[in-house]
């Protein structure tokens, strides 16, 4: 089986919604509040979520043709294929089943004659008791100490889920400290080794291929630290990795016994749920791990067994094509209104960048509409005082979905309060905008001359009709959170089962790495060839002040 190649464009349904378009464009969200039945049509509950989707440029007759082009994409379909192992990447020839581990049955999927349901047991209870292991002390370093940091070796997919969990859910940390370092930037491993203590300090290295310049660089200089103070052999016991490449893995020293495996039926950026998240299990605990894969097992049988006019990640992904495909809008915003989710909108770019960010349909025909939206955000209060001017008053719509919790998790309602109607007040305020006389009425309060009044009018008003979307969550758990990715990570792939591209290959990050490595291998050896004139005159203003620091 194979996902259907079916033109989006060429849909009844996509011509409907054009004409459609059209008429409503103008329409003011405010004034579909007319309807008695907004707030149901355009809200869902599901477990401790509760999603308000009515303060969008959508009104009924635009949901009933949204369904009906994922109807007519064979939407129903494609997500059987994806959860049922069919291999829906195409371009690189595997199954996707991110989903699979953290399903509780085994739904009989074998990739290479091999059953996944038991694999992947087999390594969470790997995860499981490596875990114990290390929080308990059982474990220890060269010097028999306790392991108190653990350093995530990693980049890309192979950094940000981790990253952005353990940093979502510190309120759940144990006495573990767990770094990350990604960047190939010498500054960013240097900053965070003058932290550690090698003799306490376990690495783990995350890379599926085990080839990535970034991680086995930052890898070998770790490596040449903790060897200042340790023998060969300790190495062993202070690194570890996850890989499926095992014979690069022990070529650096590690320990077979320590290699935890990926599979290539698990997408990078989709892999925080296997042993890449094996940094969430030592940082929280093995139980609180399993409670984040549980939330999204959650939201994955929401999505595969619910009507598509009450399931959360078809609705986000409808919406977002009706703002990207018919308003011709580019960007998305992610607002969190918890300091702790200050990493979500820099995962979910990977997340929705690199899976939708294509250019040619599965027919391998160049698209000619809109595919993958840039996403962005930071969290709530902050980025209130930070760019949503330009949201309010600048002349670009960009919808944007708030996420906040109704519970503290220290429990101080005083900051609570605040925070949650700043949250509230930020989608009001988009929506309904301050029109002249409501501006008028204000200044003439304050007892202004009518010719102030009347210049400072246009700069006080809002046009409002900005849209966003509300997902309102009780409480920041790892079941919530887990609940919460996987709601993004379904929309992503609703949205590109509809665009008809594939979205679980990433060829177009190659290029930029073939060219660095040609112009490494020019810089090391000092001899930069031949690049265009913008390139040629940067290349030598680099080898030039290296030369020269090398030589004082
Ligand atoms: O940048 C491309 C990419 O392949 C990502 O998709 C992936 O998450 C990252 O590099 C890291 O790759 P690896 O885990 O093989 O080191």
């Amino acid at each position: 089986m194979a996902l259907k190649k079916i033109n989006p464009t060429h849909t009844k349904s996509w011509e409907d919604l054009l004409r459609h378009y059209k008429k409503i464009k103008n329409a003011r969200i405010q004034d579909f509040f007319q309807d008695p039945n907004r707030i149901e049509d355009f809200t869902i509950n599901w477990n401790d979520f509760y999603v308000d989707f009515s303060k969008n440029r959508i009104d009924t007759l635009t949901k009933k043709s949204l369904l009906a082009l994922a109807n007519e994409c064979d939407l129903q379909n494609a997500i059987e294929q994806y959860f049922n192992g069919s291999v829906i990447n195409e371009t690189e020839v595997r199954s996707v089943l991110h989903t699979a581990l953290r399903s509780s049955t085994d739904l009989g999927i074998r990739v290479d004659g091999e059953n996944v349901f038991s694999e992947v047991s087999r390594i969470k209870t790997k995860i499981k008791d490596f875990s114990f292991e290390i929080i308990s002390g059982a474990r220890r370093g060269f010097t028999n100490q306790k392991f108190t940091d653990i350093v995530n070796i990693g980049i890309g997919g192979s950094d940000l889920g981790p990253n952005m969990v353990i940093d979502a859910l510190q309120f759940y940390k144990n006495h573990l400290n767990v770094h990350f370092i990604s960047n190939v930037d010498g500054d960013h491993v240097t900053s965070i080794l003058q932290k550690l203590n090698p003799a306490t300090t376990l690495f783990i290295i995350v890379s599926k291929t085990f080839t990535t310049q970034e991680t086995l660089t930052n890898s070998e200089t770790i490596r040449l630290w903790f060897l200042k103070n340790a023998k060969t052999e300790d190495v062993a016991k202070h690194f570890i990795a996850v890989s499926m490449n095992v014979g690069k893995a022990v070529e650096f020293g590690i320990n077979k016994n320590n290699i935890f495996p990926m599979w290539d039926y698990i997408g990078g950026r989709f892999s925080l749920w296997s042993a890449v998240g094996l940094s969430i299990a030592l940082g929280i605990g093995y139980d609180n791990f399993e409670k984040l894969l549980l939330g999204a097992s959650r939201m994955d049988e929401h999505f595969k067994e619910t009507d598509f006019s009450k399931n959360i990640p078809v609705q986000l992904a409808l919406i977002s094509i009706w703002y990207s495909n018919f308003f011709n809008i580019e960007t998305e915003a992610i607002i969190p209104y918890t300091q702790y989710l200050q990493k979500l909108a820099p995962y979910l770019q990977q997340a929705s960048m690199e899976s939708n960010g294509k250019n040619v349909d599965r027919n391998g025909q160049p698209v000619d509409y809109n595919t993958g939206s840039i996403i962005w955000g930071q969290p709530g209060t902050n980025s209130q005082h930070a760019f949503f001017q330009l949201l309010h008053q600048g002349t670009k719509i960009i919808p944007t979905d708030f996420i906040g919790f109704k519970t503290p998790l220290h429990g101080d309602y005083n900051h609570h309060d605040k925070l949650v109607s700043n949250f509230f007040a930020q989608t009001e305020a988009l929506m309904n905008g301050k029109n002249a006389s409501e501006v008028r009425d204000e200044l003439e309060n304050l007892d202004l001359e009518k010719n102030v009044i009347e210049r400072l009018l246009p700069f006080k008003t809002f046009d409002g009709n900005k849209p966003s979307t509300t997902i309102l969550i009780d409480k920041l758990t790892p079941e919530s959170l887990g609940a919460l990715i996987a709601a993004y990570e379904h929309k992503i792939f609703v949205q590109g089962v509809i665009w008809n591209i594939y979205s679980f290959d990433q060829w177009g990050v190659e290029l930029g790495k073939q060219l660095a490595t040609t112009i490494l291998d020019e810089i090391i050896s000092d001899s930069p060839k031949l690049h265009d004139a913008s390139t040629a005159q940067l290349l030598k203003n680099y080898v030039e002040n290296r030369g020269n620091k090398k030589r004082s």
